[in-house]
């Protein structure tokens, strides 16, 4: 089977590839190669030289090309006003001529793309000047691949779309095409970096930073034209296992020199190398409090050898005691990134980037807002997402994150209008989706996921709605399917609600951690955490669930938050219904904002949540013969597979929780 084209297929291009068009400006060969094959098949022209408005119907070019030689596109660069900078661009039309101008070859690229999603409409209305621009500077995908398998975690760590595209059994896999697609596709949602390897770094991986150095350099020249830099997780302890030094100990001076010299080698061999990513002192990986040293010199460390070269540091926040002792009631691992990061503020190089998961646990499908982000002013911070659906059904169930990211996005940490997550953080990270699988994520539809994280980093306040009618628009375009009307409302359907879907038949009221460890986090196993050393514990018994976090009787994790959200989070009463498990324990009669009891509460989500998924698979049914066919029967399966698990999830929790409580469903409905 050939690889899915996903949100590029050539109709697609039908507008933009059926115009003349001139492409102006040098080094724009990305640009002028999409045209190129767009007006090829879609028959088109392609102009390189100078001529006049009569001749062409859309002009591509570097505004400061001299000389611009379409009057429409002179009136446009006077138009443009302030420059759009390094990744922007400006687009108009007037007369019959749309212009599209740009400060560099990434912005043109990116302006193309945009002309694809706008389709026929770029050439049809008459659209004033308008200046589009990243919102954050960096959006990035961690790819968590393995160069060798790992004998658990296999050859994608939290993998669920097949084996990795850059390596496979030790060594680079070299399909240049495949990765030369994957930059295409990113490109065209934004994404300008990834980094290629697994945050937890084996020993072979290790060695990417120095005699495996070409394989990583192969993937950033591929990637290069499609304005994407490269970045690699490395390891704290590269100077000893790499370097043969007896330490790794940040204030050493050779340790410093050694750091130096490899980076410095590194960009003698990849000009435009991002930078590093740590994973220090987590789940057993190494790190400066080995050496008694602080994760500010840990990080100041890597980034003082970077800074000649422009590149940065992404030191991880996910630092916490994962050997923790479930009778100890003290210990908190929500409040760990905070302890650890936050007394650093204002310590850390310009250059290092604290990466810091969108919630203060690990990628829940419910948490609150991780409070660090709104604790450290003076440092530089990424937001951190998960597109790999560890916790929200592994591409095996429909699960759209876009509704949920946009929340994070735009949650208000003072309370105040003018300041979201979006406008504290420069940077949004995520660890990748993708795989070899030919629909490169597993679940044909998952596909939008990775689609949504680029357009939100983009512009964060997109509309996920929207952004999910964009992806719907170009994977299904008008002539390839049939009834369009039809697929974009069945996909709405599906697709809108999906991820409150998974919400209401997994763990409850945002208590978190009910995933089944021996099918890694996959599937419902409610004491399957519950007295392990993770610090992930729910604390179900015979009276109530939940886990304290206020600071009048709990860990006093509610207070790390600026005042307004501590009183919320801190009250019984206002604490919002989906988030309070997360702060607080409560008896099962506890009665919600929404009315309901808790307990009532759980019977009665469950029950819907597993009622919606048949509904979403019968929708799907009705498409047959609508969609291709392979794409088709690959969701088939799975929406077959998300009845199944959810009626699994619905039955153990309803089940646990009638054991626990004693008290029936109200409306009588079978509990096993
Ligand atoms: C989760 C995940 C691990 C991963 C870790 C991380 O715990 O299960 O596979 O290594 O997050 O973010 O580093």
């Amino acid at each position: 089977m050939s690889v899915h084209a996903a949100w590029l297929p050539a109709e697609s291009f039908v507008a933009l590839g059926s115009r003349r068009v001139l492409v102006h400006g040098d080094g724009v060969d990305t640009v002028l190669d999409e045209v190129t094959r767009a007006c090829a098949r879609h028959g088109g022209q392609v102009r390189r030289s100078p001529c006049g408005d009569a001749d062409v119907d859309l002009v591509l070019a570097l505004r400061q090309a001299v000389p611009l030689p379409v009057p429409a596109a002179q009136a446009a660069r006077q138009a443009a006003g302030e420059p759009p900078g390094d990744e922007g661009f400006v687009l108009t039309r007037s007369g019959d001529v749309t212009v599209l101008l740009a400060d560099t070859p990434t912005g043109l690229l990116y302006g193309l793309f945009h002309l694809v999603r706008l389709g026929a409409a770029a050439f049809t209305v008459d659209q004033p000047t308008r200046r589009h621009r990243p919102a954050l500077r960096r959006r990035m995908l961690d790819h968590w691949d393995n160069v060798s398998v790992h004998p658990v975690m296999g050859q994608v760590e939290r993998g669920y779309a097949g084996g990795s595209i850059f390596w496979r059994d030790g060594a680079a896999r070299h399909d240049l095409a495949r990765i030369r697609e994957y930059g295409r596709l990113l490109a065209a949602v934004g994404i300008n970096a990834i980094s290629v390897n697994n945050v937890n770094v084996g020993p072979v991986e290790a060695r990417l930073l120095t005699d495996r150095l070409d394989d990583v350099a192969e993937i950033a020249d591929v990637l290069r034209p499609y304005g994407i830099r490269v970045h690699l997780s490395v390891t704290f302890a590269a100077p000893v296992v790499l370097g043969g030094l007896p330490t790794a100990d940040p204030r050493d001076e050779q340790v410093r020199a050694w750091w130096a010299t490899t980076t410095r080698q590194v960009y003698e061999r990849i000009g435009d190398f991002g930078g590093y990513v740590v994973k220090a002192d987590s789940e057993g990986q190494p790190g400066p409090f080995s050496y008694g040293r602080s994760h500010a010199d840990g990080a100041n460390l890597l980034a003082e050898a970077l800074a000649p070269h422009g590149g940065v540091v992404h030191w991880r926040a996910f630092v916490y005691n994962h050997h923790q002792d479930w009778r100890d009631r003290s210990t908190d691992r929500a409040r760990a990134a905070y302890d650890h990061f936050v007394p650093l503020d204002g310590d850390f190089r310009t250059n290092v980037v604290l990466q810091v998961k969108y919630g203060p646990v690990d990628f829940q499908p419910r948490e609150p807002v991780s409070p660090v982000l709104a604790a450290m002013p003076a440092t530089r911070l990424a937001m951190e997402l998960q597109v790999t659906q560890e916790y929200t059904g592994q591409q095996r169930h429909v699960c759209y994150l876009g509704p949920w990211w946009s929340e994070l996005l735009g949650f208000r940490p003072w309370q105040t209008p003018e300041r979201t997550v979006a406008d504290v953080v420069t940077e949004l990270v995520a660890v990748s989706n993708v795989g070899d699988d030919p629909f490169w994520c597993g679940h044909p539809l998952a596909q939008a996921n990775l689609y949504a994280f680029g357009r939100l980093a983009w512009d964060p306040r997109l509309d996920p709605t929207a952004v999910l009618d964009e992806w719907i628009d170009l994977t299904s375009p008008p002539g390839s399917t049939g009834d369009t009307g039809r697929v974009r409302a069945t996909l709405h359907a599906i697709m809108d609600d999906s991820w409150r879907t998974y919400e209401r038949y997994t763990a409850p009221l945002g208590v978190g951690f009910m995933v089944d460890p021996l099918r890694h986090h996959y599937g419902p196993n409610v004491d399957g955490y519950e007295y392990s050393r993770w610090g992930t514990y729910h604390f179900a018994d015979r009276d109530g669930v939940g886990v304290d976090r206020t600071r009048a009787t709990g860990t006093g994790y509610a207070g790390q938050y600026p005042p307004g959200w501590a009183q919320v989070y801190e009250s019984l009463a206002d604490c919002p219904d989906e988030l309070l498990l997360f702060f607080h324990h409560v008896p099962y009669d506890h009665v919600l904002h929404s009315g309901s009891t808790v307990i009532q509460h759980i019977y009665d989500t469950h029950f819907t949540g597993v009622a919606q998924v048949e509904t979403m698979r019968e929708r799907w049914r009705q498409l047959a013969g609508l969609l291709d066919q392979a794409l088709f029967e690959r969701v088939a399966e799975r929406l077959d597979e998300q009845v199944r698990s959810a009626t699994e999830w619905r039955d153990q929790i309803n089940t646990y929780f009638f054991r626990k409580s004693g008290v029936p469903d109200a409306h009588g409905r079978p509990i096993h």
